[in-house]
């Protein structure tokens, strides 16, 4: 079989897994779903990627391999200015993505079947590319990422999430185990499913694939559609670090960071050893990363941004520019107004009065042009606040305010 004839081949017997086990299972709701991620919402992510606060939150927005969409309908409300167009090869994902955002009133939303693949069919380029769990469900993600890449308006940025080898050790074991017991009828994907439900069931307690199962997936498992995701996949390839850079580095965008930038610190693993975590410092950013991927083999799965130069990088070391920002408090919090609130990453964390009077003070700013009375900015702020100029440096790096570029009128 040619090239072409075998992606057409795995491109289709992942439709049909998708088909029969549409995912995410999550329920459609009437109204905008709960809560936050950070990473769908475009104020946030432009933040994290450039340092400040966009210009303008009118973006047009990609999320390639959608799904059932749970994260497009997400996007679409947290994002109401943007224009968000979802995608997925599967006809009974995006039946049901389409049903999940009528149901809950997302309106900034349109859905389409179609291939990452023939992302050129999709007229001009979007300045955010969300596409979570899907090239590594490609016969040559390389090929869909580069897709992907050419339609990433510049300045732009994609948020990638794909397998980690190491940590899915005992998934490969137990996928490869399925498909072998399953022989010919591989592709059956119920069937499929129930073989990996007996194995589980029968192998002796205290087996370590069972035991990962049960301590780490079970809860998510039980709904059989991600039991399938997981276990009786038809096409799936996991990465180790390296390979992941080979294919950041052929992708021809630039790593901005990955999006959990906790996991990839040292101190988490080697804190205990002032010394040996000064050494281990000396490493290259790379090799630092793969200490952490060595080091902890519970590392699942990667997630990242890209970006398509050229983009601004603000630092905020300038006491006169930062000074200058004008700073609001970052809807992605849960609990707020209190000084015990849980941060953009669902952690709780408490605020000094100080801390909480000065989110209260910016809270609700709107940086725009065109208002009453302009924005107060970082040292009008100071002025009536116990806060020093590091401190707001510290509530930014925390994800707590976003600080935006003053813009002013021509
Ligand atoms: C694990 S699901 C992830 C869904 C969604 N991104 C999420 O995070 O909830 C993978 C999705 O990617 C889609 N997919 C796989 N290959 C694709 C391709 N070549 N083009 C578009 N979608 C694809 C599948 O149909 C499936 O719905």
């Amino acid at each position: 079989m040619d090239d072409s004839k075998t992606t057409q081949v795995i491109s289709d017997a992942v439709a049909r897994l998708y088909n029969t086990y549409p995912f995410p299972p999550e329920p459609i709701l009437d109204e905008a779903p709960p809560g936050y991620n950070w990473r769908w919402y475009w104020p946030t992510v432009h933040n994290f990627c450039t340092g400040a606060a966009p210009i303008s939150n009118k973006v047009r927005v990609l999320d390639a391999g959608c799904g059932t969409g749970v994260s497009t309908e997400y996007i679409s409300h947290l994002n109401p200015d943007a224009e968000v167009l979802g995608i997925d090869l599967s006809e009974r994902a995006i039946a049901t993505a389409t049903q999940r955002c009528q149901s809950s009133g997302a309106t900034n939303v349109q859905f389409r079947q179609l291939s990452i693949y023939d992302v050129d069919q999709i007229e001009g380029e979007f300045d955010w590319i969300n596409c979570v769990g899907v090239i590594h469900h490609m016969p040559d993600p390389l090929k869909g990422l580069q897709a992907l890449a050419t339609k990433l308006a510049p300045g732009g940025f994609i948020h990638l999430f794909v397998y980690a080898a190491i940590g899915r050790w005992e998934i490969s074991l137990m996928q490869r185990a399925i498909a072998l017991v399953q022989g010919s009828q591989r592709g059956d994907y119920r069937d499929g499913v129930q073989v990996g439900r007996q194995i589980f069931a029968t192998l002796p307690e205290g087996n370590r694939l069972k035991q990962r199962e049960r301590d780490r997936w079970a809860m998510e498992n039980q709904r059989d559609e991600c039991f399938a995701d997981m276990y009786v996949h038809p096409q799936e390839v996991d990465y180790t670090l390296d390979d992941l850079f080979k294919l950041i580095d052929a992708s021809g965008l630039e790593f901005v960071g990955f999006s959990n930038p906790e996991i990839w610190q040292l101190d988490r693993l080697l804190g205990q050893d002032l010394v040996l975590l000064d050494r281990a410092k000396q490493l290259s950013e790379k090799d630092q990363y793969r200490l952490v991927e060595l080091l902890d083999p519970e590392i699942t799965h990667f997630e990242w941004f890209l970006a398509r130069p050229p983009y601004p990088h603000q630092t905020w070391e300038d006491d006169t520019t930062l000074l200058a920002a004008v700073p609001t408090r970052n809807p992605c919090m849960e609990g707020w107004p209190s000084q015990s609130i849980f941060d953009h990453n669902y952690q709780i964390i408490s605020l000094e009065q100080k801390e909480f009077e000065f989110l209260q003070a910016c809270d609700g700013q709107a940086p725009t042009l065109g208002g009453d009375r302009p924005p107060a900015t970082v040292s009008d702020l100071l002025s009536q606040s116990g806060l020093s100029l590091e401190d707001v440096r510290q509530l930014h790096q925390r994800q707590l305010i976003l600080l935006h570029v003053p813009q002013h009128n021509p």
